[in-house]
């Protein structure tokens, strides 16, 4: 099929599902190729792979799991630890790394958020398509996943994610098209779960027609793992891999259908020279005898882990700490860190920092350390007898996985009550946050005046922690979440986990810090957030439209006394829109390093793909005529700058017909003008002036705007002839 020989419909079924758990087959002149998990470390099992899957893997460095490489906002370092990513693959055999997960964070109890970027499809697509762009740019090929929708993990297998399309396309598919464009990632990994009711697997409009003739997808689809109910339907509709084995018998399948005449054989044949073709390129990229420098890739991973941590609070500037001070470190997370989630992603790391083995690396002072929990007595001695206590607080893993969600968004109850004790005695306490998914902080942040959240970090994450809490680096991280007061307040509170098999995406568009800006609710922490120990001012503003969308300037000035980093985040809204939109919704963004006191230009185009909304009716993408309101800021909640300006947009006129409503064929810049003219002096009610109107107790113009034209023929009593009414509508 690469050249030569060509394959029976056997051997081209053969080729569409696994060799065992992680590779595909050798069949005929087609090689077999080596997938792991990715994202954020190359899990290759050890020895025999089980059926499972489960058993131990090799060492490979665990970089930030993708919510904390989330928080550096910076598409630059996504790439390094792809390419990073993409090393360590071809030194261990691997083909494919079977990353990065862009789904959407739709709520913070989905268990699986750790292994995804962001509530926000830009932020989650620019990072997706960089860390693509890095791995591949090493021989290696991507498998985005999971598409689409797959926004929980109770019931996944079999649950239908419903979204409306305007939904879909704007927030859920959003990051897997840009990904698609501007990556062409070798394969995309379909998920497990239904999407308006069909399995993903079986899907042919997001498999086929939106994936590959809408975007241009070139590469493979491969099932997730055990995604596959039915085979023949499976490739009918595009999946071109099925993973893990089945032993050859949905191959079987495959055949029997072809013979049946139930699976057009030009499927299968399809599906065959796209595995060929990804396993003849992936096998000719193979490095094999690379070898990886662990030292520098642990390196990359601390730097990385120091540019996620974000401060939440430092109230009177109590961090940095100082070196020569006396600390009280507080908290099992200290000791034995978290630093990566559970499930498929798990990575056996090369070594682990130990935040507190790494603060008394930096600090000359003494540090004494408590466990707190259970000994809350021993944590609440050392926390007074200290200048400053640093109190590690967070989830385990058995709180959040993939696999199931998390039922409330609450720290464990003893960790609050460690926390309070601690502050009774000693003012000056930092915390220090690991989780992967948002945790209420609420009662945190009015307890303790410094708060610095880690997420996850990566085996890398202790020497980061230590870094930015002496201040040897200066924290720049920001949230890619927003924090909500309450789990009450979230989009999805009362849609998630769904019921009965479904789950209804009723918020709709109004995902993350749409939804809280929408709503103007308040927030703990709103997205984008993140403080620095120097400080930055945002000037001189100026928006520009080019042929690709928006050129938007401007000047960042350090104005604090030490070298920072601000991430410039671009907000645009359109205030009365013919659309339900959020008030602002992030456009661009560029990460800016600063000396103290000086002051950059800074540039972000902004793409008009990511100015335009989806329209149900035109079924396309469209750039909405109008003034355009553009924000900078340090988050969705800190405009610092606004200004306005006026796009011409697409042409959104919708096509008009005898049940368009009178409004919509009066805005009508064709139509509406001889409409006007025809309809006045029909008598009767589209006639009446305004005393008709009043003795009604109605305005009659906004009345009548709702009305289809076609009930006009009776209305006016017949002056207005449907024949008079089909010409008007046709000069449209
Ligand atoms: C996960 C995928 C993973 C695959 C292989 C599945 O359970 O959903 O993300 O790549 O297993 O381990």
């Amino acid at each position: 099929m690469t050249g030569s020989t060509p394959l029976t419909l056997e051997q081209q079924a053969a080729l569409g599902s696994g060799a065992n758990f992680w590779a595909s087959k050798a069949v005929g002149d087609v090689p077999a190729i080596v997938m792991a998990d990715g994202p954020h470390g190359v899990r290759k099992q050890a020895g025999d792979p089980d059926h499972l899957g489960v058993g131990a893997s090799v060492p490979a460095t665990c970089f930030p799991p993708a919510v904390g490489l989330a928080q550096t906002w910076d598409p630059a370092l996504a790439e390094r630890v792809g390419a990073a990513l993409g090393e360590e693959s071809q030194a261990a055999g691997v083909h494919v790394l079977l990353g990065p997960g862009v789904n959407i964070k739709r709520d913070p109890r989905c268990g699986r958020n750790f292994e995804y970027f962001s509530e926000d499809p830009l932020l989650a697509g620019v990072l997706g398509a960089a860390w693509v762009r890095g791995l591949q740019s090493r021989g290696v090929g991507a498998s985005l996943k999971h598409y689409a929708a797959n926004n929980a993990e109770d019931d996944r297998m079999r649950v239908s994610s419903d979204v409306d399309p305007r939904t879909l396309r704007e927030v859920y598919l959003r990051p897997f098209q840009r990904v698609v464009q501007q990556a062409q990632p070798w394969t995309v990994m379909c998920a497990y779960n239904r999407l308006n009711g069909l399995h993903a697997s079986e899907h042919p409009w997001l498999l086929t027609e939106v994936l590959r003739e809408q975007w241009g997808f070139e590469g493979v689809v491969v099932s997730d793992w055990g995604a596959v109910r039915d085979r023949p339907a499976a490739t009918a509709a595009g999946l071109d891999v099925e993973m893990p084995t089945t032993s050859g018998v949905s191959d079987a399948q495959v055949v029997d259908a072809v013979r049946a005449g139930t699976l057009d054989p030009a499927a299968v044949e399809l599906a065959a020279r796209r595995v060929a073709a990804l396993a003849a390129r992936a096998t000719a990229a193979a490095r094999p005898g690379t070898t990886v420098d662990v030292d520098a890739h642990h390196a990359l991973a601390r730097e990385v882990a120091s540019r996620a941590v974000v401060l939440l609070k430092n109230d009177g500037g109590l961090l940095p700490l100082s070196p020569q001070a006396s600390l009280a470190v507080i908290g099992p997370f200290a000791a034995r860190p978290r630093f990566q989630g559970g499930g498929s992603s798990h990575v056996n790391p090369t070594r682990v920092d130990v935040p507190l083995e790494e603060i008394r690396r930096l600090v000359e002072g003494p540090v004494t350390y408590a466990e707190g929990l259970g000994d809350h007595d021993e944590a609440v001695r050392v926390a007074g007898e200290a200048e400053t206590a640093v109190v590690f607080l967070g989830l385990s893993d058995a709180d959040e996985s993939e696999g199931y969600d998390r039922t409330h968004i609450e720290l464990p109850a003893e960790q609050l009550q460690l926390l309070r004790a601690v502050v009774a005695v000693q003012p000056r306490t930092v915390v220090v946050l690991s989780h992967g998914g948002v945790v209420r902080l609420a009662d945190v942040a009015a307890l303790a005046p410094a708060v610095l959240d880690g997420a996850l970090l990566g085996q890398a994450g202790g020497g980061a922690l230590a870094d930015v809490l002496l201040g040897v680096v200066n924290p720049s991280g920001r949230l890619a979440e927003t924090v909500p007061v309450r789990l009450e307040d979230t989009p999805s509170f009362l849609t998630f986990p769904g019921e009965h098999g479904h789950i209804v995406y009723g918020e709709r568009v109004f995902v993350g810090h749409r939804w809280y800006d929408a709503r103007d609710l308040p927030v703990s922490f709103p997205f984008g957030h993140g403080l620095s120990y120097t400080t930055f001012e945002h000037g001189d503003l100026a928006v520009e439209e080019t042929s690709g969308g928006l050129r938007v300037g401007v000047t960042v000035r350090n104005t604090g006394g030490r070298e920072g980093r601000e991430v410039v985040q671009v907000y645009a809204g359109l205030p009365g829109s013919q659309v339900a939109r959020a008030p602002r919704v992030l456009v661009g963004s560029a990460v800016v390093g600063l000396a103290a006191g000086a002051a950059e230009r800074v540039v972000v185009e902004v793409s008009r793909d990511d100015l335009a909304y989806w329209d149900v009716r035109l079924d396309r993408w469209v750039v909405e005529p109008g003034t355009y309101e553009v924000s900078v800021g340090a988050s969705s909640r800190d405009l610092r700058q606004s200004t306005t300006v006026a796009l011409a947009g697409d042409d959104v006129r919708p096509p008009l017909g005898l049940s368009s409503t009178v409004g919509e064929v009066l805005a009508d810049p064709v139509v509406g003008p001889r409409f006007r003219a025809a309809v006045q002096g029909t008598g009767g009610l589209f006639d009446a002036d305004a005393a008709e109107g009043d003795a009604l107790g109605v305005d009659l113009a906004r009345m009548m705007a709702w009305v289809p034209v076609d009930r006009l023929v009776a209305f006016t009593g017949g002056v207005l002839t449907r024949e008079r009414l089909e010409e008007l509508l046709a000069a449209g």
